[in-house]
C-alpha cells in the first residue's frame, strides 16, 4: 500500500453497470464503462487507502493494488457492499439497474411462431440509499454519483436529499457531451455547503480532485 494521508483507512468503491439476466445469454444493463469509478479507485490507493472495489462488468480492468470483488447483478453488488463495509467512506460509482426481470429463464428463449417473450420486472435494491440509512456502522462519508441529461443540478441536489448521502457527484451524460465511455468529465460536487462545479477535465484528473476532497474531509 502506498504512503499517504488515506494510510489506514478503509474505503469502498462500486463501479461499473451491473448485468440483470434475462436468460444465460441475454441481459438488460446501464451503459457504463467503468473508467470513472476505476479512476477513483486507483487515486484512492495511490493515497495511500486500503481499497475494496466492487465492480459489475465493466469496459476497462480494474486497477492494480485493490482488493477487486467482481459482480454481475444489483443483488450480488449490494451482498458484496454489506460485507465490505465497515469502510471509513463509501462512493458509489456503479450505474447500477433500476430493475431485474423477476423471473429469468433458466434456458435461452426461442424465437416463436406464438409471439413475442413478455419480461415482467422487479425493482433493484437501491444500495446507496441503504447504506446512507444505516443505523449502525453508516461509514462516515458516502458519496453517490448522478449522472443526469438535463437539469443536473436540480435532480442531482434533490437525489443527495432523497438518497441521504453526503456528497453527490453530478455530471451531465446527455450524448452531445460525450462524456459517457468518453475519457473527460465535467462535474458539479454537492454537499452540505452547496454546490460546486468543476472544469470539464480528464477522468483521471476529476478522480484525483475527488481522492484528494475525501482524503481531507476524512482527515478533519
Ligand atoms: O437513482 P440513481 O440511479 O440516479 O442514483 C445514482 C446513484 O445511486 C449512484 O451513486 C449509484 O451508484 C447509486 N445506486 C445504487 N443502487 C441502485 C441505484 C443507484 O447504489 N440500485
Amino acid at each position: 500500500l502506498a504512503d499517504g494521508p488515506l494510510k489506514g483507512r478503509r474505503i469502498l468503491v462500486t463501479s461499473g453497470p451491473t448485468h440483470e439476466p434475462i436468460d444465460p445469454v441475454r441481459y438488460i444493463a446501464n451503459r457504463s464503462s467503468g473508467a470513472q469509478g476505476t479512476a477513483l479507485a486507483r487515486a484512492l490507493a495511490a493515497l495511500g487507502a486500503e481499497v475494496v472495489f466492487v465492480t459489475g462488468p465493466a469496459d476497462v480492468p480494474p486497477p492494480d493494488g485493490v482488493e477487486v470483488i467482481a459482480v454481475q447483478t444489483a443483488q450480488q453488488m449490494k451482498e458484496a457492499v454489506e460485507a465490505a463495509l465497515p469502510a471509513d467512506a463509501a462512493v458509489f460509482a456503479a450505474a447500477v439497474a433500476d430493475w431485474r426481470v423477476s423471473s429469468a429463464s433458466d434456458r435461452k428463449l426461442k424465437k416463436t411462431k406464438d409471439g413475442l417473450p413478455v419480461l415482467e420486472f422487479a425493482e433493484n435494491p437501491d444500495i446507496l440509499h441503504g447504506v446512507s440509512q444505516m443505523k449502525q456502522g453508516r461509514p462516515p462519508l458516502v458519496v453517490g454519483f448522478a449522472a443526469e441529461t438535463n437539469d443536473v443540478l436540480e435532480n442531482a441536489t434533490a437525489k443527495r436529499l432523497r438518497k441521504g448521502c453526503d456528497w453527490i457527484v453530478a455530471n451531465d451524460v446527455s450524448p452531445a457531451t460525450g462524456i459517457m465511455g468518453g475519457a473527460e468529465n465535467a462535474v458539479t460536487l454537492i454537499s452540505d455547503a452547496g454546490a460546486e462545479e468543476w472544469p470539464r477535465m480528464g477522468k483521471d484528473a476529476v478522480a484525483q480532485k475527488l481522492a484528494a476532497r475525501i482524503a481531507s474531509a476524512i482527515n478533519t
